[in-house]
């Protein structure tokens, strides 16, 4: 609950004296940035993940733009993607002047549909990137054989899932490279931040090579070794991406407690899934037999789109923080004016114009809980 409005909001960041403490040793430390709780905070979450390789970045968003840039993105190419995301999976392709074609996601888990990709393929297709929607990963079995049918990449946008399993495989393991943010209201927290995770040491290098300018101090990378040992080479464009060792002390220690985090979440959702699954006026989210969500979102939808401003409006104005995710991403007035148009993804726009997020985060208590399910409850009755 935020105690000054008594709202409980759709998600927030849990934090504890121990990750506060562990920002002050870095803050009292020689290092600010380019230090070495970076490198521990990239050798934790390679650990927790299974990931080979772990970059951090200063966000999600960036940690897109240098995913694709690694994986061989380049002006002129396509990347095939969801648009039931937030904008910046497609705006990072605009970055390196690629193109984005949408396609239409499965209609329970609002992921990436398999079919609908293989059908979309095309000559300039560089990479098919699913969105692990809410925290549910997509079908990447079935995403693996298209993009191997067709010799492209695969690479997720995981913003949402860390911590989350697919056929008993985690996120960072099931794509060739896969995104994650570390935003507040993300599985665990740096402010700001991000990493690419992967097993591909190309893809790893490119990235930690256009997170700082594309400026490398490696010995073994040097075109010119034996200038000195203040000698630095610029390779490629690059950008300063880089995470401070101040977000990664804070990274590392929120690492340490995923496992609860998403235990905690699943409890919420098994408690939501059972207190409101006797209301036919909504649906639950969807969820695939052989996947452990990591609950980052728990989306009800109206039967029908009419429905969804009033209930929002409802359960606003009964003190719940819910929110909608997401616009198609083709509907914002900057994609309609690089020529998209609405009707392209049907099953996208109807599980938008259906969507209502309600609150789920680690700390929220078993009240909170208790609350919010009786405050949906008489929202929804109360519509009927
Ligand atoms: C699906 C998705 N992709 C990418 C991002 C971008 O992450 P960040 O906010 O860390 O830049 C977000 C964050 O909101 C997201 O939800």
């Amino acid at each position: 609950m935020d105690y000054h409005t008594g709202v409980i909001p759709y998600g927030r960041q849990a934090l504890d004296e121990d990750d506060i403490a562990a920002v002050v040793e870095v803050l009292r430390s020689d290092y600010l940035t380019t230090g070495p709780t970076v490198p521990a905070f990239e050798a934790g979450l390679a650990a927790a993940t299974g990931a080979r390789h772990a970059v951090a970045l200063n966000s999600g968003t960036s940690a897109l733009h240098a995913m694709y840039v690694a994986a061989g993105l380049v002006a002129g190419d396509e990347i095939v993607t969801s648009p039931l995301t937030f904008a910046a999976t497609a705006n990072a392709a605009l970055y390196v002047g690629a193109s984005v074609r949408f396609v239409d996601v499965e209609p329970d888990t609002g992921n990436l549909d398999p079919h609908g990709v293989a059908e979309a393929l095309g000559e300039r297709t560089k990479l098919i990137v699913p969105v692990d929607f809410a925290g549910h990963p997509a079908d990447y079995d079935a995403l693996r054989a298209v993009a191997e049918r067709h010799a492209v990449r695969l690479v997720a946008d995981g913003a949402h899932s860390l911590g989350a399993r697919y056929r008993g495989r985690r996120v960072g393991t099931l794509a060739d490279a896969t995104e994650v943010s570390f935003h507040p209201v993300k599985p665990i927290t740096t402010a700001e931040g991000g990493a690419v995770l992967t097993a591909d040491r190309g893809i790893a290098r490119e990235a930690a090579l256009f997170r700082s300018h594309g400026i490398t101090k490696e010995p073994a990378d040097l075109l010119h070794p034996d200038e000195g040992g203040w000698w630095n080479e610029q390779h490629v464009l690059g950008f300063n991406y880089r995470l401070t060792d101040v977000q990664a002390a804070l990274g590392l220690s929120q690492l340490a407690k995923l496992d609860r985090f998403i235990a905690r979440r699943q409890a919420i959702a098994a408690a939501y899934d059972e207190a409101l699954a006797d209301l036919d006026a909504i649906e639950l989210p969807g969820r695939r037999p052989d996947v452990e969500p990591g609950w980052h979102l728990y989306v009800i939808r109206t039967r029908e789109p009419a429905e969804r401003r009033p209930l929002f409006d409802r359960l606003r104005g009964a003190g719940l923080g819910v929110q909608v995710h997401y616009l198609p991403v083709y509907w914002h007035p900057y994609y309609e004016q690089l020529g998209y148009r609405r009707g392209m993804c049907p099953n996208a726009e109807r599980y938008y114009q259906c969507a209502i997020s309600l609150p789920i985060y680690p700390r929220m208590t078993d009240a909170e809980v208790a609350r919010s399910i009786d405050v949906v409850r008489d929202a929804v009755t109360r519509g009927t």
